[in-house]
C-alpha cells in the first residue's frame, strides 16, 4: 500500500500527488514512469514520475482525470492509499551535456518533461523551455521550469498568456532569430508531438518525443504498448517511452490510441452512473 502524502487540484481536471514510496524513489530517473492501480477494482494505469524526493521517500505523480481510473484516482485524498504501484519503469531519458536544448511541454505532458529539463540544466546545458496550452490555467508547472530554464515562453491557443498560438510557432521562432538548437524535446498530446516531430524536420532539429501508449503491464510482456519506429516494432514500456520523433509512425500510433473508446466510454458511463456529478473535476 502507498500512502497519499499530499493531493492538490492545479488546473480543471488535472491533480497532482505525492506518495510515499521510497525504493521507486531512491531508483527513479527522469523520463521514467509508474504503473499504478488504485484499489482492487481499478485497472493499472501508467503514469509518468514527475518528481521524486529521495530523503522523504517519496514520488509525484500529475494526472489529468480523463476517464474512470484517473476520476476515481482524483477524489482520493491525503492519507489515503493505492493499493500497488509498480516501477521506475521504461528507458532514461539521455540526459548529457549537449549544449542548448529546446523543451517543448503541452498539457499535463508538461509535468512528464520537468524532471529532464531539470538534469539538463544539472548538467550545465543552456534551456530553452516552451509550454503551452489551450488557456492560460492549463500552462502547469511555469514557476518550476523556470527555475530551471534559461529562457521560459508560453504560448496560449486563445493568448489568456503569453505569445498567442501554438508551440510549434514558438519552435519556429526561436530557430529563427538564430540560436542554434542541439537537441529538441516535446512531451504532451499524441497531436501536438507529431506536428512539433513535424515541424524539427523542418527545422533540422533532432527531437525525442514521450510516446504514451496504451500499457497492461509495462514490462515488455503483452505487447500492447507496441508502435512503429523507423520501420520496426518497438514496445513503448521497455525501448521507450522517448523515441526520435522522426522516425515513429504517427498515424498508426494514432490509430491505436483509439481502439478501445468504446469500452473506455462505457466504463466512465457506468462509473458516472455510480457516483453521480463529475462536474467538480
Ligand atoms: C508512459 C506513460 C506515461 C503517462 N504519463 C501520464 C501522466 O504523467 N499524466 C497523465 O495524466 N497521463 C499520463 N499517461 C496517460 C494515462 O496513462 C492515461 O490517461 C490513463 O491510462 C487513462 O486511464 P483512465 O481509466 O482514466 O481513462 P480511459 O478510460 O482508459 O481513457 C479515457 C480517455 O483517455 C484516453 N487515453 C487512454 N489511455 C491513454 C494514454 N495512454 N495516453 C493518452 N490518452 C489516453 C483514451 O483514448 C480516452 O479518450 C501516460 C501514459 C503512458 C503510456
Ligand atoms: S505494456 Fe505490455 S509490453 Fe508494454
Amino acid at each position: 500500500m502507498f500512502k497519499i502524502l499530499s493531493a492538490k487540484r492545479i488546473a480543471p481536471k488535472e491533480y497532482d500527488f505525492w506518495v510515499e514510496a521510497p525504493r521507486i524513489a531512491l531508483h527513479t530517473l527522469p523520463g521514467q514512469f509508474v504503473v499504478l492501480r488504485p484499489n482492487e477494482l481499478g485497472e493499472r494505469i501508467p503514469l509518468t514520475i514527475a518528481d521524486f524526493d529521495r530523503g522523504r521517500g517519496a514520488i509525484r505523480i500529475i494526472f489529468q482525470a480523463v476517464g474512470k481510473t484517473t476520476a476515481m484516482m482524483a477524489a482520493m485524498k491525503e492519507g489515503e492509499y493505492f493499493l500497488d504501484i509498480s516501477g521506475p519503469l521504461g528507458t532514461p531519458s539521455e540526459i548529457a551535456a549537449i549544449g542548448t536544448v529546446m523543451m517543448v511541454g503541452g498539457g499535463v505532458g508538461i509535468a512528464a518533461l520537468y524532471p529532464i529539463i531539470r538534469g539538463l540544466k544539472e548538467l550545465g546545458n543552456r534551456v530553452i523551455t516552451i509550454l503551452g496550452g489551450r488557456t492560460s490555467e492549463l500552462v502547469i508547472m511555469k514557476d518550476e521550469c523556470a527555475v530551471c530554464s534559461d529562457e521560459l515562453i508560453v504560448t496560449t491557443d486563445d493568448g489568456s498568456e503569453g505569445m498567442k498560438g501554438l508551440v510549434t510557432d514558438a519552435m519556429r521562432a526561436v530557430v529563427s532569430r538564430g540560436d542554434k538548437i542541439d537537441q529538441a524535446w516535446a512531451i504532451g498530446p499524441s497531436i501536438m508531438m507529431k506536428f512539433c516531430a513535424l515541424t524539427a524536420a523542418d527545422l533540422s532539429l533532432p527531437i525525442w518525443v514521450s510516446m504514451n501508449p496504451i500499457m497492461v503491464d509495462g514490462t515488455g510482456m503483452c505487447g500492447c504498448c507496441r508502435l512503429t519506429v523507423d520501420g520496426h516494432i518497438k514496445f513503448g514500456c521497455v525501448d521507450g517511452p522517448e523515441f526520435d520523433g522522426a522516425k515513429v509512425n504517427w498515424d498508426e500510433f494514432m490509430n491505436r490510441m483509439k481502439q478501445y473508446r468504446d469500452e473506455e466510454k462505457i466504463s466512465m458511463d457506468k462509473y458516472q452512473a455510480e457516483v453521480g456529478d463529475l462536474s467538480w473535476l
